[in-house]
């Protein structure tokens, strides 16, 4: 293995033990502060009609579950993420919500050869690649299995000012724990400048491609409640490492960082996230 391999592969399996640890945390107090982000991609792709749509990174199940109502059961579709715990959730969700035209499986972004070449409509990808390490090759996974016509939406964090949970979230560990850098690591708002991730899209092949900014408040009613959501990012293993006594200063260290953005007993974040959309041309 090259170095730069054994380098992509200790960031994968970072991501991949941050994620199992953090998937319930994630699934109840973070997941459902991303509706708008849903919304937005619902908005721009809406007027469509996919027989078969692929939700990359799925995590606990959204937006796939949304998007499989709202496109109803002559769309398949097909959720996948590298952690085991998230499609776990995610499948128990499709059975129980009833949802059965929405499925979840296994599977690395940056590696989709189960699936066929030109096989779906719309692939989806919700706060996904900016964990991948290799982002390019994932976006050239997500052309490949396009069809003729096909989109591809893809969200990250925006601006620097409104990444704020992963800020708020980095932050407060970095003040108590020694954070694993990731040399030549990406920030969470990296995509957002430069329009990085509709340059990206054309770079994998897409032939058009464009990116605008999601702005969505997110509330949390009080500092456990946002501690519990810090407990949900890619952070997880380091919150886990928080001791009954460290706890009052970290609780500490969150209410000083989220100041700024107090309401009443809680908080409103000011967050900013970036859609991008990008298409292939018919045939
Ligand atoms: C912030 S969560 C987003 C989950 C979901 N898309 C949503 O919007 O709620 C990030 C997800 O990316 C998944 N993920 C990270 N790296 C991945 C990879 N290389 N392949 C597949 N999934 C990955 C994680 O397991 C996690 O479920």
């Amino acid at each position: 293995m090259t170095s730069e391999n054994a380098h992509h592969e200790a960031k994968r399996a970072r991501m991949h033990q941050a994620w199992t640890v953090a998937t319930d945390n994630y699934a109840a107090h973070i997941e459902p502060h991303f509706a708008p982000l849903t919304a937005a991609m619902l908005a721009a792709i809406s007027h469509l009609e996919p027989a078969r749509l692929l939700d990359v990174a799925c995590g606990a199940g959204e937006p796939a579950l949304t998007l499989a109502r709202h496109f109803g059961p002559a769309c398949e579709v097909v959720g996948i993420d590298f952690c085991g715990s998230m499609v776990d959730r995610a499948a128990q969700r499709a059975n129980g919500e009833r949802v059965p035209n929405c499925r979840f499986e296994c599977g690395d972004a940056e590696d989709l050869s189960a699936l066929a070449d030109a096989s779906f409509d719309i692939v989806t990808c919700r706060q996904g690649v900016g964990f991948v390490p290799r982002p390019e090759r994932a976006l050239g996974e997500f052309r490949r299995v396009l069809k003729a016509s096909g989109t591809a939406l893809v969200t990250s964090w925006g601006t620097k000012g409104g990444a704020l949970l992963p800020r708020i979230s980095g932050g407060t560990i970095a003040s108590f724990f020694e954070i694993d850098q990731d040399p030549g690591g990406r920030p969470p708002w990296h995509f957002a400048e430069e329009n990085r991730l509709a340059r990206a899209l054309l770079d994998a092949g897409f032939d058009h491609a464009d990116q605008r900014e999601v702005r969505a408040d997110i509330g949390f009613a009080n500092t456990r409640a946002l501690y519990s959501a810090l407990r949900g990012t890619a952070m997880s293993p380091y919150f886990q490492r928080v001791t009954d006594e460290l706890e009052p200063a970290v609780l500490a260290k969150i209410e000083e960082l989220a100041a700024p953005y107090r309401a009443g007993e809680g908080y409103r974040l000011p967050c900013a996230f970036v859609l991008a959309t990008g298409t292939v041309r018919g045939a």
